[in-house]
């Protein structure tokens, strides 16, 4: 018989120690009983283009990426698809035949967390209200036109980044507001999403008052620790229907997974209750 070796695949990232990533991994690992590894790889920024030019050497077929790597990581791959390249990052690699294939799956994690845990929105429902600039509003951005919402109102405290973020995706639905009328912009909306680190362990809370929200409105904190935010117990105090960060995160990871080791993995209470364990 022939003894195939394990499959490996890993997250790299400078530094790497907080990552809930090889503990969600593993979790479907055992519970698919597949011949797999999923490890963690602390690599500063300038010896990336080193380590990711050497995954086909080493066997790995695979990797997530994690800060400060997901922008910097696009001159060493073979191949990047559009959603990555619309998004500005990668965050998993796939190693094919000796080539690297870099891809995105936020915009993805983001969406179907939501489609999963608010299952009477729809793109359709109204105006969305993306508080953020950075990474992560772009998979949020991206994700949402793309589902066809009507109109994006995106907010950040820098309104030059989130006016750059309206100059690469040139849709006339992402409007820029300013920072001070984001209390004011939440007037008829049907999605507010809060993609910055407000909110987080360590940070100040997000300052909004969600009067001018309607309460049919459903309210997504993309931050998982805390699992409820001061923004969430705002909004779900008066109503409306919340949901947290920590679905991203694991439905970011399915589809790498099923990329990498062959098999569907699934989301479940019982993979969140594991996940959580893990932060500190
Ligand atoms: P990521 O890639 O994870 O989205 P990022 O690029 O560092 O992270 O972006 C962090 C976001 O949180 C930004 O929108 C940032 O606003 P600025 O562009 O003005 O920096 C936002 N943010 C962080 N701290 C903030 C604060 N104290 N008040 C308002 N916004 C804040």
């Amino acid at each position: 018989m022939i003894k195939t070796r394990p499959i490996k695949a890993g997250v790299v990232g400078w530094p790497i120690s907080h990552s809930l990533s090889p503990r969600l991994h593993s979790y479907w690992l055992q519970k698919y009983n597949l011949d797999g590894e999923y490890l963690a790889y602390e690599v500063k920024p300038e010896e990336l283009g080193d380590f990711i030019k050497s995954l086909p050497k080493k066997n790995i077929t695979g990797l997530n990426l994690t800060v400060p790597h997901k922008e910097i990581v696009f001159p060493f791959l073979d191949d990047v698809d559009d959603v990555a390249r619309k998004i500005g990052a990668v965050n998993t690699i796939i190693v094919r035949d000796g080539r690297l294939y870099g891809t995105n799956t936020d915009g993805y994690g983001f969406l179907t967390n939501l489609m999963e845990n608010a299952p009477e929105w729809s793109a359709e429902s109204g105006p969305a209200v993306i508080i953020g600039a950075g990474g992560a509003a772009r998979a949020a951005i991206v994700s949402l036109l793309e589902a066809g919402v009507p109109e994006i109102r995106l907010i950040n405290r820098t309104k030059s980044r989130a006016e750059k973020l309206g100059d690469i995706y040139e849709d006339s639905r992402l409007k820029i507001c300013d920072w001070q009328d984001r209390s004011k912009s939440l007037s008829d909306a049907a999605l507010l999403v809060n993609t910055t680190t407000l909110g987080m362990k360590g940070q100040p809370a997000l300052d909004i008052d969600l009067t001018a929200l309607p309460v049919s409105a459903v309210v997504y904190d993309i931050v998982y620790n805390p699992l409820e935010t001061d923004l969430l117990k705002q909004a779900a105090s008066r109503g409306n229907h919340c949901v947290d960060g920590l679905g991203m995160l694991l439905y970011q990871a399915a589809p790498a997974f099923q990329a990498w080791f062959g098999k569907q993995p699934t989301v479940d209470q019982s993979l969140r209750d594991h996940v959580l364990a893990g932060l500190t």
